[in-house]
């Protein structure tokens, strides 16, 4: 009889599986009623009384052997049902990085945000556009260099076909599509050839602004630009118009803010000015009217064009256009709060 319960010791020990079904066999074959240890146990009762102390030992560390067996088999099982082992299920999870808008695209929605409250609606036009819209139906006399390919990329030519320079394109698509009261800003995509540095690149964006109705004077539009200029960069902005050309207006005009870096009072920034030019601006030249079927005599209206590159850079205070296109991390992360 110590015979069979050493043997059946050394099966136990041995035994090892990864099914449940086979681990309930193994239960049976051992504990159940017809099983193993319950034979034994059986056999006990005739056993001499003087060998019962050492065989009764042996068969209640062959039971406990078979119980300890079933236990651990069974929690190993239950572990591999939930994870792959060596995994700690219970460690605090890693951080979910979130996304943000790109610096562009919340200046953007600032700029448009601010003419929205002035009763301004958005309007797109495409970034591959003709010579009517980029500048024939703006005046641009054929001779301009705008025209030229090393300050336009061209697509195709003859017709000419090209990307945009400016959204001034949009004004026309507007104009020609709508009848006034016109009041709309057109913010996209424009493509110059231009060598890439710390202040310019071949592409960038802008946000174009029309405003066509009777009556629009100079004042209307010197007054909605100063309204933009205090919302964008704080109620204590000043603004000043200098004199420029465009060939789409006249007069024409050039806005400068005071430094919102130094406040006016000068700084390198601004170049010891205590400006900073931030749009182009005029009234719409009649021609450009007429040459959309609008009657001069009758309407009259502005339009302004601003860089969203360079409305960023001055409110954030970054040095470089370029950090703006390198979707570097470190940078980008830093506007996760903003706005
Ligand atoms: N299109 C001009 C530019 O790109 C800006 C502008 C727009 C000027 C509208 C006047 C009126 O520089």
């Amino acid at each position: 009889m110590l015979d069979n319960i050493k043997s059946l010791q050394a099966e136990v020990e041995k035994f090892s599986t990864t099914s449940l079904q086979e681990l309930d066999e193994f239960r049976i074959r051992m504990l159940g009623k017809k099983g193993a240890v319950t034979l034994l146990f059986g056999d006990f009762k005739l056993v001499p009384p003087e060998q019962k102390k050492d065989l009764g030992q042996a068969i209640n560390v062959l039971k406990n052997t078979i119980q300890d067996k079933i236990k651990t088999l069974l929690s190993e099982l239950k572990h591999k049902d939930e994870g792959p082992s060596g995994l700690d299920l219970s460690a605090p999870g890693e951080p979910v990085l979130l996304g943000s808008r790109h610096p562009v695209s919340l200046i953007r929605n600032q700029i448009i945000d601010i003419f929205k409250r002035l009763g301004f609606n958005v309007s797109k036009g495409p970034e591959i556009e003709d010579d009517w819209h980029v500048f024939s139906a703006l005046n641009f006399p054929p001779e301009h260099p705008a025209r030229d390919m090393q300050d336009t990329f061209f697509i195709e030519q003859d017709p000419d076909i090209l990307l945009r320079t400016h959204t001034s394109s949009v004004q026309v698509r507007v104009m020609e599509n709508e009848k006034p009261p016109i009041r709309t800003i057109s913010p996209g995509r424009v493509f110059r050839n231009e060598a890439i540095s710390a202040r310019s690149h071949c592409i960038f964006h802008q946000v174009e602004g029309l405003y066509i109705d009777r009556n629009v004077s100079f004042a209307d539009l010197k007054q909605t630009l100063l309204f933009f200029a205090k919302e964008m960069y704080g109620q204590d902005t000043k603004i000043r118009l200098r004199p420029s050309y465009f060939p789409f207006t006249e007069p024409s005009a050039e806005m400068d803010v005071s430094c919102t870096l130094c406040n006016g009072k000068g700084c390198n920034v601004c170049k010891y000015t205590g400006w900073l030019e931030i749009l182009g601006c005029g009234m719409v030249d009649p021609n450009v009217l007429e040459s959309v079927g609008i009657d001069s005599q009758e309407f009259t209206g502005f339009a302004f064009g601003m860089g969203i590159e360079r409305i960023g850079l001055l409110k954030y205070g970054i040095k470089d256009i370029r950090l703006l296109f390198e979707n570097d991390m470190r940078f980008l992360e830093q506007f996760q709060n903003a706005l």
